[in-house]
């Protein structure tokens, strides 16, 4: 079909850079804050290997799934959609996958861009030398003030949001490719260099074991379903930015192995991730608490208790900074590159309306750490909480579901294996049934126990 043909939006320079660009969309807040956490809980080895085989089962035939998508449509994803219920004669509800991630890449960028503003921040703060030596309480109290000023939250959102603007407005090959080409290195360098002083903290052993040891009895159904969830997010599944991004990758790059170097990479730096942060919490005499409060209490403290803290302090958070940005990138992509096709519409202007939109929606996630904490959507879910919710545990899990099916059962067989590459032999044989079966079964089972539980 048309992956000889090029995008209009343009083209990933080599199958390395779009190697680089899916693993910047994929490594973000959800690697470095969420999976050390959620592994150390659930039985740590035992967690890491069940979570490799969801990666590998769900996470993976996902991901090709949607590249597939994205690069023989040449086009956004609810355009390249269009093309594919078209092409196979099959019902234009299917055009909703497409809908559904532009949209869901909106609201999840309306709230990523302040938690990564709140980096930001701490990165500026830690610099200044603040924390240095403080105590518990002060650092408790130092997030709570920051949380409770509505106008820094927007400060440093908006800082954080006009950058991502700034770098998506100026097109794939200047903009994206760009930013990708330096932010990546870095964030890896940054993470050895994190690594290498986690080592010599005094505590990398106590971390270490917290992450990896094996316990299978801390490892449960629930432990199962946390994983396979956990694969989900981290892959940037089920919100066409993976589509998008296949729209530009040459006709010539190998998307099997690619999705699994992405994969490999990934998972990678997750468990970096938690072998920089667990030792400097260990070696502090601290708990790894959860969220928001490991990263923007219990991280900057420790770091304020150890020789050259603000040093490694600011590294950690510049880290954290970049991958959230090769993150944001990638959310825009959908709905920009939709808006630009459909309206042939100068690509500058789409993002900064773009930008406006999102800017406007993230105060809702602003003000629910201050002036509307009291104000509930739902359940007693505030405005983030909701957005969040939506997004994660029903969007995003549907947006992945609705893509296997699709390209398991709709989706010409003939045209999936040739852009797999794959002409008979066992991968020929196991695609069918882990994109027609596996795949869909898995995320079916963990939306809808998600949803049970939440009743
Ligand atoms: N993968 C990102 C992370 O680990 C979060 C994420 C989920 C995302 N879905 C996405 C990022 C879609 C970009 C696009 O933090």
């Amino acid at each position: 079909m048309a992956s000889a043909s090029e995008s209009r939006h343009g083209m990933w320079s080599s199958g390395w850079l779009f190697i680089l660009a899916a693993a910047g969309s994929a490594v973000g807040l959800g690697n470095i804050w969420k999976f050390p956490y959620i592994a150390g809980e659930n039985g740590g080895g035992a967690f890491v290997l069940v979570y490799l085989g969801c990666v590998a089962l769900v996470g993976i035939p996902i991901l090709a799934g949607e590249v597939l998508l994205g690069r023989a449509g040449r086009a956004s994803p609810i355009n390249a959609m269009r093309k594919h219920v078209i092409a196979a004669s099959g019902s234009p509800l299917w055009v909703l996958i497409g809908w559904s991630g532009a949209l869901a890449g909106f609201l999840i960028l309306s709230y990523y861009a302040v938690i990564a503003g709140w980096a930001l921040y701490y990165g500026v703060k830690l610099g200044e030398g603040a924390l240095v030596g403080a105590s518990i309480e002060v650092a408790n109290q130092t997030f709570n003030d920051f949380l409770a000023d509505p106008w820094q939250l927007i400060l440093w959102q908006t800082v954080f949001l006009g950058g991502t603007v700034w770098i998506v407005a100026r097109g794939v090959i200047k903009g994206l490719e760009t930013a990708i080409r330096w932010f990546m290195p870095l964030l890896f360098l940054l993470l050895v260099v994190l690594l290498a002083y986690a080592f010599n903290s005094g505590g990398f052993m106590a971390g270490a074991e917290f992450l990896l040891s094996p316990n299978w009895e801390a490892m449960s159904v629930d432990g199962l379903l946390v994983a396979m969830g956990q694969a989900f997010f981290t892959l940037s599944l089920g919100m066409g930015a993976m589509m998008a991004y296949g729209a530009y990758v040459p006709a010539n790059a190998s998307i099997g192995n690619t999705v699994i170097t992405v994969a490999l990479l990934d998972t990678v730096v997750a468990i970096a991730a938690g072998l920089a942060i667990f030792p400097i919490v260990f070696a502090n005499g601290l708990e790894p608490g959860q969220g928001p409060g490991l990263m923007f209490v219990t991280i900057p403290f420790a770091f304020g208790q150890m020789p050259f803290g603000a040093v490694f302090g600011v590294v950690f958070f510049v880290l954290v900074t970049f991958a959230a940005i090769t993150s944001a990138i990638s959310l825009t992509e959908p709905a920009l590159a939709y808006l630009v096709e459909q309206y042939n519409a100068d690509r500058s202007r789409v993002a900064i309306s773009l930008g406006v939109f999102c800017w406007l929606l993230g105060l809702g996630t602003v003000f629910s750490f201050n002036i509307w904490s009291d104000v509930h959507v739902v359940a007693g879910l505030s405005v983030f909480e909701f957005i969040d919710y939506l997004t994660q545990n029903v969007m995003l899990p549907l947006g992945g579901l609705l893509i296997a099916l699709f390209v398991g059962y709709v989706l010409p067989k003939q045209l999936a294996r040739e852009q797999l590459g794959i002409d008979g032999g066992i991968v020929a044989r196991l695609w069918p049934l882990l994109i027609g079966f596996v795949a869909p079964v898995g995320v079916a089972v963990v939306f809808v126990y998600t949803i049970y539980q939440s009743l």
